[in-house]
């Protein structure tokens, strides 16, 4: 029995349902059948259809999307068709930012025009910085910035109308612009320095060393070769298609609710070390180790089972993280201006050992964007606990482009996916006088 449309391309999936004995051809379009096309495969018309069970999306497309394009098994990483190695080498983070939001490069004019536009909207209003200051003076910066950008949005009440292309517009000017200024506060906050407001002239990546860094000068002038730094790893960490923060935000912002709300959910996943944690559970590691020396030994320890090594492994990259390389080399320009690393020794065994052992070979586990990015972070002398704001600003421009498209793809619904029940049916309650007794 044929039960669903062919596809165009006219490939398609015959599926024999045992149970029944009836035969199902459903059409293969890109590769996926469709979820729906499974739930008509049943035994009665009053049970429910055959599902599919993925936990943690291991193999399940949830959107078509025109953003990013990663091809793990050979180390591709395209945003909008463009190799990121060519970005990071010739484009600004503005540039990519709005080549990610509008899906082309912008003329002269339309840069001009966004870069002005996100300049001009860096400051936030003076009871965000109040909500930041009734913070604990060492309270975790990203717990600072997720709720800040949720905070936000409660001052642009607008921004709920997301069906509105002006409007939706404008928050994202706001949003790109405003995030090194809360991820600058987050950090001084902690330092129990004063708050350093925007300063205009600057471009994106100094304005925010600025605003980290500045005292008493008057104007603050970064080493253009960190600016530089900056500018490249913020490209690298622009857009990631749908890892786990792209799916919190699209999963929260199906519900229409704003995009402040829907991005400090993906600000929220960042948080977690098994995402934008990990370059934080890296400099951990490579400290823990203590000397290249003990290399050997903490790899068996892995190849146990006993940890992990952290910055390495990726759910879709089977090869060197394109990222990691570009960070790699980073880390030469970097360290030539701050000084080597003591633990870049130890990363550089790690990695060596790693790459040459069956176990990670086998495994397909490679360097992934997290391992050598810490070892620049701490260079510039940020603590750990900021790496992961240095990893939300940037990806904020991703968060919003994914967002953008799903507001404006109608095939989209509100996410709900399905559970296989595992629990108890029918109890009957019995008086706390009986349990109790
Ligand atoms: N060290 C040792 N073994 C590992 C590692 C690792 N870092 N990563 C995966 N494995 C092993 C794992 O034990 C499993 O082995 P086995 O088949 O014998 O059970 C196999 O490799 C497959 O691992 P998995 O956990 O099923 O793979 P996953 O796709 O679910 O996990 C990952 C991907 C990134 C969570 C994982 O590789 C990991 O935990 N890496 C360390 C944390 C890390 O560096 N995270 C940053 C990711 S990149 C930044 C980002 O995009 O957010």
């Amino acid at each position: 029995m044929t039960d669903a449309t062919p596809s165009a391309d006219g490939q398609t999936l015959t599926v024999r349902d045992d149970r029944t004995g009836k035969e199902y051809v459903l059409p293969i379009v890109d590769g996926t059948i469709r979820a729906s096309d499974l739930g008509k495969i049943r035994v009665s018309d009053d049970e429910p259809g055959i599902a599919s069970y993925d936990p943690g999306f291991t193999n399940t497309a949830s959107t078509r999307s025109a953003v990013t394009y990663i091809d793990g098994e050979k180390g591709i990483l395209e945003y909008r068709g463009y190799p990121i190695e060519q970005l990071a080498e010739k484009s600004s983070f503005l540039e990519v930012a709005y080549l990610l939001i509008n899906g082309d490069l912008p003329s002269k004019e339309q840069y001009d025009s966004w870069v002005h536009d996100i300049t001009f909207h860096t400051f936030v209003h003076e009871n965000i910085k109040s909500l930041m200051q009734g913070f604990r003076y060492d309270a975790h910066p990203m717990g600072m910035l997720l709720s800040a950008v949720g905070g936000l949005s409660t001052f642009y009440p607008e921004a709920r109308n997301i069906h509105d292309a002006d409007t939706r517009h404008l928050q994202i000017v706001r949003m790109i612009a405003k995030m090194p200024t809360l991820g600058a506060w987050s950090f001084r906050h902690a330092q129990g320095k004063p708050y350093v407001y925007p300063d205009n002239d600057l471009s994106y990546a100094e304005n925010f060393l600025a605003m980290l860094f500045k005292m008493s000068e008057t104007k603050y002038e970064a080493d253009p070769r960190l600016v530089k730094a900056l500018e490249v790893l913020f490209i690298l960490h622009a857009d990631h298609e749908q890892n786990c923060s792209t799916n919190a935000v699209r999963s929260v912002g199906s519900s229409q609710v704003d995009p402040y709300s829907a991005v400090s959910a993906g600000i929220a996943a960042l948080y977690g070390p098994l995402h934008g944690g990990a370059n934080e559970a890296v400099l951990k590691m490579l400290r823990r180790i203590g000397d290249v020396s003990n290399v050997p030994a903490f790899i068996e320890g892995v190849k146990a089972g006993n940890e992990r090594l952290m910055g390495f492994g990726h759910r879709v990259y089977k090869n060197y993280d394109p990222r990691a390389t570009i960070i790699k080399k980073a880390t030469d320009d970097v360290f030539e201006v701050t000084g080597v690393n003591p633990l870049l020794k130890i990363a550089v065994e790690l990695e060596k050992i790693a790459l040459e052992d069956e176990y990670f070979v086998k495994r397909k586990l490679y360097p992934n964007v997290d391992f050598y990015s810490g070892l620049i972070y701490e260079a510039l002398q940020f603590p750990p606990e900021m790496f992961t704001v240095l990893f939300a600003i940037p990806r904020t421009a991703g968060w919003l482009a994914q967002w953008l498209e799903l507001v404006n793809d109608p095939e989209q619904k509100i996410a709900r996916p399905k559970q296989i029940y595992t629990g108890e049916r029918g109890l009957v309650f019995p008086a706390s006088s009986e349990r109790w007794a």
